[in-house]
């Protein structure tokens, strides 16, 4: 069954306690949680202060997406917050093999993300090592963009290349996942789905979780 992972960073940041309750009361899977440094990207959102907060008003897993540079120097700060996978650039990386092994240590899922313009070739380096594969299908930074549609392309073929390694990799779609995609992103082999605008813009929360998850 794919999950939802609702990004947090369309939520109320004034009341993130309850919004995170709200998410799980109304079906999320997984918590979103977009870290940027504004090097990185053109924007900074929360670090691991954020993640140490909210840690303990769900058990739902905590996925956490560094958009940072120097991945390597955070990502142990980062488990010890309370994450259940770090996902990070490995462009943004000085050493990203080192990177994963360092958030294993920890006893935490390791995952790399591909933007837009990287093609899933850059993943296979990795594919032996991660639990999840994350791909962008917008240019990362700000929610409520659109979704690149090419990124559909990239879901099958890294698919393919999950399939051809015979490991058991996680594929993460995030950026503009609406009600209008979703469905294929599924039905091309999506695990799970990121969806913050959609889901934090919904009049109903439980109903439009559902249906992203095709339900
Ligand atoms: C963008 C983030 C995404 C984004 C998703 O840099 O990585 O997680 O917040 O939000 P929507 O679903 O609004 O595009
Ligand atoms: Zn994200």
């Amino acid at each position: 069954m794919t999950k939802i992972a609702p990004s947090i960073l369309s939520a109320d940041f004034s009341a993130m306690g309850d919004e995170i309750r709200r998410l799980e009361f109304n079906g999320a899977d997984w918590i979103h949680c977009d870290v940027m440094d504004g090097v990185y990207v053109t924007n900074i959102t929360f670090g691991m202060p954020m993640v140490k907060a909210i840690r303990p008003h769900t058990a739902l897993p905590l996925d956490v997406h560094l958009m940072i540079t120097e991945p390597e120097k955070y990502v142990e700060r980062f488990c010890d917050s309370g994450a259940d996978y770090v996902t990070f650039h490995p462009e943004a990386s000085r050493d990203p093999h080192s990177t994963i092994e360092k958030i294993h240590a920890k006893g935490v899922k390791a995952g790399i993300v591909l933007n837009p313009d990287i093609p899933v070739s850059v993943a296979e380096e990795y594919i032996k090592e991660v639990e999840l594969v994350l791909l962008m299908s917008v240019f990362p930074g700000y929610g409520g963009q659109s979704f690149i549609p090419e990124v559909m392309d990239k879901i099958t073929e890294l698919k393919g290349m999950i399939e051809r390694y015979g490991v058991d990799v996680l594929v993460e779609i995030d950026g503009g996942v609406n009600l209008d995609n979703a469905g294929e992103c599924i039905s091309r082999g999506v695990d799970v789905l990121v969806a913050g605008n959609t889901v934090f813009s919904a009049e109903d929360m439980k109903a439009c979780i559902s249906a992203l998850k095709g339900e």
